[in-house]
């Protein structure tokens, strides 16, 4: 079992976009199993993939979400006919995921992370990493989409992923936050002594008529460090994705040629540079 975590300290640069995609594309085209796990407080990859009936009353039915393995504490349940009773917190191995599609599987979000954040807990980082251990003979990819601030999630997710994989815009202002990304990326693989390797940085979002996009290119292209991991082809920029994403319509499922070429192109890199990574 592999795992990424799509990642940038930048917001809007469709970790997302390419987290949901990149998973649909390996489940669909590749027959990999995978499971998506959301850890971004404003759950859009959930609401990407679960239509919003279906997440409230998954919700309301006590349904598992990422909650489950952040938030231990145990929970009072109020009664009107006995006493209060306590609910213990579900065992990691018992957490039950939603299934999306053939092959695709998905820990929902959930919005309560956000308060979760203020209350203390301490070894919160390392229980995606335990979870993850409990269904590492369930799946061939983990894809984890996680929220663009710095905060415990982002932690998490790091330490529990074997790669990291960056989408970034290909304007000046979004590229100068890479080298800022990489060396918190570094402390925290020292902190945590993390074996954690980067699958590569992918231009999105793009305009390939467009000045701005030719030379956030070339400047990739001719950057030292960052040359070696930025991808052929990058994701364009086509209004009928936004579109679609909360019809929980994907790439590949789109009648968007050359976005399906560009997330097929994308999977196959991604598949080709972790797997030589062996
Ligand atoms: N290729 C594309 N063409 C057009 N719009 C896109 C494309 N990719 C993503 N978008 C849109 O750009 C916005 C940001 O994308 P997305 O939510 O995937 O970014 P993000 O990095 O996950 O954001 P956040 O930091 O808030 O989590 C969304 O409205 C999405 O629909
Ligand atoms: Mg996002």
């Amino acid at each position: 079992m592999k795992v990424v975590s799509l990642i940038n300290m930048k917001g809007g640069v469709a970790k997302t976009t390419m987290a949901i995609n990149i998973a649909d594309c390996l489940a669909t085209r590749h027959g990999k199993s995978v499971l998506l796990i959301d850890v971004d407080p404003q759950f859009n990859a959930t609401q990407c993939l679960m239509p919003p009936d279906q997440y409230i009353s998954h919700v309301k039915d006590d349904g598992d979400t990422i909650l489950k393995i952040f938030d231990r504490s145990q929970r009072v349940i109020p009664s009107t006919v006995a006493d209060s009773s306590q609910s213990k917190p579900k065992k990691l191995e018992d957490i039950e995921v939603v299934n999306i599609k053939n092959n695709f599987d998905l820990l929902p979000g959930n919005l309560e992370l956000y308060r979760l954040e203020m209350a203390p807990g301490d070894g919160r980082e390392n229980r995606l990493k335990n979870y993850l251990q409990t269904v590492c003979d369930d799946y061939d990819y983990v894809v984890i989409d996680t929220p663009p601030t710095p905060s415990v999630w982002m932690t998490s997710a790091l330490i529990a992923s074997d790669f990291y994989l960056i989408p970034v815009r290909a304007d000046p202002i979004s590229l100068t936050g890479i080298d800022l990304l990489r060396s918190i990326i570094e402390e925290k693989k020292d902190n945590f002594d993390l074996n954690l390797c980067c699958a590569g940085l992918i231009l999105t979002v793009t305009e390939s008529n467009t000045l701005v996009f030719r030379r956030a290119k070339e400047n990739l292209e001719r950057d030292k460090y960052w040359c070696k991991y930025l991808y052929q082809v990058s994701l364009p920029k086509r209004t009928g994705i936004a579109q679609g994403q909360l019809e929980q319509t994907h790439i590949l499922s789109s009648d968007n040629n050359d976005a399906k070429r560009a997330i097929t192109a994308i999977t196959t890199e991604f598949t080709n540079r972790v797997e030589d990574d062996e």
